[in-house]
């Protein structure tokens, strides 16, 4: 439920509430030049009246569009997750920020009350500082009122830039395997009764009808959508033009200027793959496709990966069927696997650290580099892993590691919702719930294995559940046992 962790589902909500209060609104205004501004003030003079409660919706809807997608855009620049595999997301992202404040700022001109009048006359002598128009735009507000035309162009702008956004955010999805487009109910349905609540508490009123006669005096500014303003009067256009370009150009360098060390991508072994599509299902990023295979055999189907998409995430490896330590195969050569962490070390690692632990218990934790870290949270009779995501984990390795010697098995990853590479702590979960293949079997006992989400800086929470699969795991195995497997 942390907001934070759904920012880009919350715009997304956002945006569709956005689209049908504004469908509603349409179709119940008036959108000529003379009577929009009475219409609009008719429905919404009322307070705690569904005009009231519909344009507070929309309007506060619009100030939430715009701050929880700077938030998103904050936080993905501050977790670093905009280089690599993230670029193309992140390039698409930049241009979707300038056209939701087009949006916005065309929504207060179709009041055409004083706020709006004041709006569309700043924005036209903003642009009127560029060097190529012709003529001066802010012209049209001198013949004392505005033409149904040039309010056509207003309702063009706040309408038509819309549907660029919504050709803008499909995509920025687009090399996003299951985008998180819908946050979890409660959320959205929080962040609605929230909306909805200061819409009815807090109406949004009609500031007089615009007079081109007179220079608006006070005015209550919406700081979210309309700050450009006081900031070019504070300033000057060309500053504000400046700090535009330059905060454009900056985002849009971003992935160029500070690219993260490049990790070596899956990689396929024609020979172990089945084609099976489970790791072509699994990639959070659509980096890996299934292509025909050269052995030439109808059906047949070869994993392909795409390196620019790749993550390095190894999720894949998790999900490949081959990827199993019990198959009898020395080296262990899976369907699909990293070369910088491959299967066959893990299952190693795995046998010799079983073999010289020479404690009363013997737990097993594989955990991830992303949550919590698992080093820090073992103890002696501990032996730990931490892989590049839990999804990377075959779930067999679980009924693998007890058959070894293990006492009992902790698997733990980032946080619901928190997971570096999107799917991995989802995959995992369902995985070794036998929800999705490959699957833990269901004969491995449930009291021998455990699993914890926590992230980076909550190890206490991997301590704790490993102190409660101790107990779990029963009385310690007799000592001639442990001598035996030393
Ligand atoms: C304007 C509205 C925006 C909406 C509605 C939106 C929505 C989304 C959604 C739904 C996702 C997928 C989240 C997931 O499933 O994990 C996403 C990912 C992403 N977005 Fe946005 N976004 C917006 C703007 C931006 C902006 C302005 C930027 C940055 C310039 C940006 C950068 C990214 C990046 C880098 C990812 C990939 C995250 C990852 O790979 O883990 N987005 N966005």
């Amino acid at each position: 439920m942390n907001p934070l962790k759904h920012l880009g589902a919350l715009a997304f909500l956002l945006f569709w509430l956005l689209a049908v209060t504004g469908v509603v609104l349409y179709v119940v205004l008036d959108t000529s030049a003379q009577g929009a501004y009475r219409s609009i003030d008719e429905l919404s003079r009322e307070p705690w009246s569904f005009g009231s409660a519909l344009r507070g919706l929309h309007r506060y809807g619009a100030d939430a569009f715009v701050f929880v997608s700077l938030a998103h855009l904050a936080r993905e620049w501050l977790l670093g997750r905009y280089s690599n595999f993230r670029r193309f997301s992140w390039l698409t992202g930049v241009p979707l920020l300038p056209l939701a404040f087009v949006c916005g700022i065309g929504g207060f001109w179709l009041n055409w009350d004083r706020l709006g009048q004041f709006s569309a006359i700043a924005t036209a002598e903003w642009l009127d500082a560029l060097p190529f128009l012709a003529s001066p735009l802010a012209r049209n507000f001198l013949s004392g009122a505005v033409n149904d035309r040039l309010f056509s162009l207003f309702v063009f702008v706040h309408l038509g830039v819309p549907l660029l956004l919504v050709f803008g955010l499909w995509f920025h999805i687009q090399r996003i395997s299951r985008a998180e487009v819908f946050p979890p109910r409660a959320l959205a349905l929080g962040t609605a009764a929230a909306l909805l609540a200061l819409a009815l508490a807090l109406p949004i009123r009609s500031q007089g009808p615009a007079d081109l006669a007179a220079v608006p005096g006070t005015l209550a500014i919406d700081w979210f959508l309309l700050f450009i303003h006081p900031l070019t009067g504070a300033t000057s256009a060309g500053f504000v033009w400046a700090l535009l370009a330059a905060t454009i150009i900056g985002l849009f360098a971003l992935p160029f200027l500070r690219p993260r060390a490049v990790q070596p991508v899956a990689q396929v072994d024609p020979g172990n793959c089945s084609g099976c599509g489970r790791c072509a299902d699994d990639c959070p990023y659509g980096a890996v496709t299934m292509v025909p295979h050269p052995n030439g055999r109808p059906g047949a189907l070869l994993a392909s990966v795409r390196a620019d998409l790749c993550a390095s995430c190894a999720i894949c490896v998790g999900a490949c069927p081959s990827s199993t330590p019990f198959r009898k195969a020395e080296p262990l050569v899976t369907g699909i696997d990293m070369p910088q962490w491959p299967i066959d070390d893990l299952r190693r690692r795995l046998l010799d650290g079983l073999a010289a632990m020479n404690t009363e218990q013997r737990l097993v934790v594989f955990g991830c580099d992303h949550g919590a870290r698992v080093r820090a949270a073992a103890g002696p009779d501990v032996l730990p892993f931490s892989l590049v995501c839990a999804g990377m984990l075959p779930p067999s390795f679980v009924e693998y590691a007890l058959r070894a010697g293990a006492d009992g098995v902790l698997i733990t990853g980032c946080r619901d919702g928190g997971c570096e590479f999107r799917l991995g702590q989802r995959w995992t979960a369902q995985r070794l719930l036998g929800q999705r293949e490959p699957h833990l079997r269901s004969t491995v006992s449930a009291e021998r294995w455990n699993t914890v989400w926590a992230d980076g800086g909550d190890e206490a929470a991997v301590r704790t559940a490993l102190d409660s699969l101790r107990r779990r795991a029963g009385p310690a195995l007799p000592s001639a046992t442990l001598e035996a497997r030393a």
